[in-house]
């Protein structure tokens, strides 16, 4: 399966200015891992299947495919230091070694992703030279890279474009693990911020304290009612005695503060109706 990125709305921001865009839900992830397993379940049937995560990246991915494997596996996790100075599988070096004997077993090695296909190429050759029955990989993502072209993984979640991807296991300086999505991460530098432009409406004597009765607002994008009010009130200064008795709505709606805006929405503020 081959993913492009999609615009979405919702993004996070992180503590080092950038943001993370959503990439692949959280039930997309799902769908694939039961796939994956339901395939895995199949090759490995009847078999002393060895399943080995590389720590740390696969910890989510791991845990949600074995739940789905309906066999008898024994399941391990092994650490490695990152490469960087053209390691070989003589020289790989363990922060934690396999803990079971990989002779005669059939061998599943787990991978969060495939970038230049280093990293399990490495530990493929350290295992394979213990002699195991067969040795397999299975990778949650594959980075299609123009510049590399590692050995294909035997099963793969996702082929991805070239993003630094976060979040289902994979970090971004050892945060965003814990996000049960997985996000595209953009760098401060590269993030532009989307703006809207919305229609502003004054009714009754808002309309004489502020002089107009229709503008347009330009915000940004994902702005709520609350931030626009505020935005509001700093340009016409003489609502500001009447902004916690003012009516606020969206279209034909009253609307809340914490109402999301969308381009082309019509924001009324009228007084408190009077008398009855
Ligand atoms: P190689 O080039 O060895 O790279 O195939 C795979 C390893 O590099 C890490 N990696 C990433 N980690 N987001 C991450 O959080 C990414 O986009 C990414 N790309 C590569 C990962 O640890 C993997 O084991
Ligand atoms: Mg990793």
């Amino acid at each position: 399966m081959e993913l492009k990125a999609s615009e979405e709305a919702e993004r996070r921001p992180t503590s080092c200015g950038g943001i993370i865009r959503p990439f692949i839900p959280e039930s997309e992830i799902h769908r694939r891992v039961r796939e994956l397993s339901a395939e895995i379940s199949r090759d490995y049937r009847e078999l002393d299947v060895l399943m080995v995560g590389i720590l740390n990246g696969t910890i989510l991915f791991m845990a949600d495919l074995m739940r789905h494997l309906d066999f008898d596996l024994t399941v391990d996790f092994v650490g490695i230091s990152s490469y960087g100075d053209g390691t070989t599988s003589g020289n790989l070096s363990w922060t934690k070694q396999p803990g079971y004997p990989v002779r005669g077993r059939h061998v599943l090695v787990i991978e969060d992703i495939l970038e230049t296909g280093q990293t399990l190429d490495n530990v493929l050759a350290a295992l394979q030279a213990d002699d195991p029955a067969s040795l397999k990989s299975c990778v949650l993502l594959h980075k299609q890279r123009p510049d590399f072209s590692p050995r294909p993984p035997d099963y793969c979640g996702f082929r991805i474009e070239d993003h630094f991807v976060v979040g289902y296991g994979l970090d971004l300086a050892g945060k965003y693990r814990n996000l049960p999505y997985i996000g595209i991460y953009q760098p401060a530098s590269s993030v532009t911020v989307e703006v809207i432009e919305i229609e502003v409406r004054f009714w009754s004597h808002f309309k004489d304290l502020t002089g107009v009765a229709v503008t347009k607002l330009q915000l940004p994008s994902g702005c709520r009612v609350a931030e626009a009010t505020e935005k509001i009130l700093s340009k016409w200064p003489s609502l500001e005695p009447h902004s916690q008795s003012a009516l606020v709505a969206v279209g034909n709606e009253y609307a809340t503060e914490d109402r999301i805006l969308s381009a082309g929405d019509s924001l009324s503020f009228f007084p408190p109706v009077q008398g009855g």
